[in-house]
Formats: C-alpha cells, structure tokens, sequence
C-alpha cells in the first residue's frame, strides 16, 4: 500500500511518516530530501523561497515502490490508495516555523495556505473524499494513533466524506495572520 502524508510545512508529515514507516518496515519517501539527494530540483522559486521539483521524476520513481509511507507537501501528486492530511492550528503552526528560521513572509504563506485548507482541498479533488484522511496534529501521540487507526482499518467512516473538517478560517485566526 502506497499511503501519502501531506500537510502544509510543518505540520510534522516527516515526524509521524518516518514513524509509520519504520512501524510497518516500509520506505519513508520524503520527496523533498529525496528531491535534493536525486537531483529532480528543476529551479529555485526565489519568490516562493522554494525548490521546484521534477514531478515526473518524483513520480517515477515513487511509483516504482508497491509499498511506502510518502512524505510530500504535494500529496496529491503521487499514485497512492489514501492521502491522511496532517493539520496545525494556525498558532501553533508558527510557532514550529519560527523555529525553524523561516522568514516572516514564508510564515505568513503557510499559515494562511493552512487556514484556507490547501493541502486538504487539492488531496480532496484528487483523491475524491472517501480517501481523503484529515488528523490534527498537536500531540504528537494522539496524531500518531488517529494516523495508524487509518491506516489500520481504512475505513471510510474515517475519511472526510463522513468526518467534520477542521475550521481554521476565523476571525481570531485571521486576526493573528495579520499581527506578524
Ligand atoms: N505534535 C508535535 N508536537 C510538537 N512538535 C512537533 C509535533 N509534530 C512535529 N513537531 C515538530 O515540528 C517541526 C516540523 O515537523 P516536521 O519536520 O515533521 O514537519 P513537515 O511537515 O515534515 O515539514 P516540511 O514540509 O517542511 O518537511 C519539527 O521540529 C518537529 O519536531
Ligand atoms: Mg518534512
């Protein structure tokens, strides 16, 4: 089985894909490490403080593998039976990217990619909802248990078709984008 971790930067998809990997003895395919390591960097988004990737390259070899955890930003642009999307209050999400050095516009894009569901809304019309898969990710083991139980049981009573989405798009959250 072929499962894909998505979610906005930060929202921990190399965290918990390394673990279900390493869980289940399959690959962790980060694409974007891999994308650096195998060369598939096509240009440099200086607007975008990003790396273009090969998509056709990435796939390629992604598809090459029966069974992985894939780790990608882009989750809907690789063959797989089920996209989980992880998701970060708007908050919380900042604080991890400020961690991590980035700029204050590259925060600002994330968070409001986040608040306007992005990654979700894209795995949704690629996948279709009933394999679409949405777990919050603040605790870490409470995150990891929804992702297993997933992928454990692949139950569409899971998938977004029948559960409620996070709602991000509020006023506080709005509020809080345009503070920084
Ligand atoms: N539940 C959590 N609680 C606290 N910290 C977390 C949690 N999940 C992830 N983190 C931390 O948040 C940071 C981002 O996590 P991670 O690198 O897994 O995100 P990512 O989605 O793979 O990001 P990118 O798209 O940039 O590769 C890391 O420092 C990680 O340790
Ligand atoms: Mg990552």
């Amino acid at each position: 089985m072929r499962i894909c971790i998505g979610g906005t930067p930060g929202t921990g998809k190399t965290t918990i894909a390394k673990r279900i990997a390493n869980d289940r003895n399959i690959p962790h395919l980060d694409v974007s490490a891999l994308a650096h390591e195998r060369g598939w960097i096509v240009e440099r988004d200086d607007d975008k403080d990003t790396d273009v990737i090969d998509v056709a390259m990435a796939r390629a070899y992604i598809g090459s593998y029966d069974d992985a955890v894939i780790d990608s930003h882009y989750a809907e642009m690789f063959y797989n039976d089920m996209i989980i999307i992880l998701r970060c209050p708007p908050r919380t999400l900042y604080q991890r990217l400020s961690e991590r050095g980035y700029s204050a516009k590259k925060i600002h894009e994330n968070i409001l990619a986040e608040i306007l569901d992005i990654c979700l809304i894209n795995a949704i019309e690629s996948k279709g909802k009933e394999k679409t898969f949405e777990v919050v990710n603040e605790n870490l083991i409470d995150a990891f248990s929804d992702v297993e139980k997933i992928i454990e049981t692949n139950d569409v009573r899971l998938s977004v078709k029948h559960k409620k989405t996070v709602h991000f798009l509020t006023e506080e959250n709005l509020v809080f984008l345009h503070s920084f």
